[in-house]
């Protein structure tokens, strides 16, 4: 048999750490998990009526979806279950989450996440995801977790990834030594690896972005946006724009292809959309291990010390090439 499950991956890696005891690769199991139950969600959405709005708001002040918040609550359930968690930061809740399990106050990892991604995309049947990342608790394990626990930069993260639930599911994830992606196989319920050591090119294609905001954009950007669409030039030039609005999807689509993915400040949002601890944070970890280059145009965006839990950053993200000419340009 030549395949190779993610818990068995895992298993395989926990040598690369001489300081872990199992703990990581039992909570990387965990969110392997939580993940198919989310997948087994967002595939019978459309039978079960989670679909559509909540009739909440969530603290960004956006409609919250039956799935994001089933999303939220499964991650919650499979982090207390296993144990390794203290705290989490969601998208979902206003302030850091304490976990409730049994042996949560001891565990010694936080989890930031965004259990459902492009949540305007549900009701379409669009691909939408889920983003994590894992820290290493700052406080003394046993004490109550705090915020500086789950504000800590990109730099120091223990690992990250997304899952995509497209035209299959895919978990892709990093510990800082590579990036590997695997696929869901309905039929025996397991992850399997699909996508061994993923490096991004160079260069590349694609640039995504929600043009239909170009009207606040600097006057940078829309040089650049000039520049790959050739119209300064008679030539036409080799880019083509792909745009989905489910940020995972973006991004994996331009990690295995080529491209870059830019989220950029705005008139009336000076900072961009995008979250830096739930979404930034760990997919500029991905693409850094993928050998791709994520900045905020104006610095690193793993060296940004968060201040607070829902704060916001520009991104640019992807091959390193494509992301050095957006700045050259901005
Ligand atoms: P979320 O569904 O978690 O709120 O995230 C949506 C994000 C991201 O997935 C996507 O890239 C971006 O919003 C799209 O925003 P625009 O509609 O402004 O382009
Ligand atoms: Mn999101
Ligand atoms: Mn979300």
């Amino acid at each position: 048999m030549s395949i190779t499950t993610l818990g068995q991956f895992v298993i395989e890696k926990q040598q690369d750490f001489s300081y872990a005891k199992g703990e990581l690769s039992r909570l990387l199991r965990d969110i392997g998990i939580a993940s198919k139950i989310i997948s087994r969600e967002v595939n019978k959405a459309g039978l079960t009526q989670i679909l559509g709005e909540h009739g909440s708001v969530n603290v960004q002040g956006e409609d919250v979806k039956k799935l994001d918040i089933i999303g939220n609550e499964t991650f919650i359930w499979a982090l207390e279950k296993g144990g390794e968690v203290c705290a989490m930061a969601s998208e979902e809740n206003d302030d850091m989450v304490l976990l409730e399990g049994k042996f949560s106050k001891h565990g010694k990892y936080v989890v930031c996440i965004d259990p459902l991604d492009g949540s305007s995309n549900i009701d379409v049947n669009v691909s939408i995801g889920t983003i994590f990342s894992i820290y290493r608790r700052i406080s003394e394990p046993g004490t109550e977790a705090n915020l500086q626990d789950v504000l800590q930069a990109g730099n120091r993260l223990v690992a990250a990834g997304y899952v995509v639930y497209g035209t299959s599911t895919m978990l892709v994830y990093s510990t800082g030594k590579g990036v590997n992606g695997f696929t869901l196989d309905p039929s025996i319920g397991e992850f399997c690896l699909s996508h061994p050591d993923i490096k991004t090119p160079a260069d590349g294609k694609v640039y995504s972005l929600n043009e239909g905001n170009a009207g606040e954009f600097s006057e940078g950007l829309n040089n650049y946006l000039a520049w790959v669409k050739g119209t300064d030039k008679a030539t036409s030039r080799p880019y083509t724009a792909r745009y989905i609005g489910s940020m995972v999807a973006d991004f994996h689509r331009n990690l295995l292809k080529g491209g870059v993915f830019i989220y950029p400040p705005t008139a009336k949002s000076p900072n961009g959309k995008l979250r830096l601890l739930f979404e930034c944070i760990p997919m500029s970890f991905i693409a850094e291990q993928a050998g791709g280059i994520a900045t905020t145009g104006t610095m690193r965006v793993l060296d940004v010390e968060p201040t607070e839990i829902h704060q916001r950053v520009p991104v640019i993200m992807g091959s390193a090439n494509m992301v050095k000419k957006v700045q050259e340009f901005m």
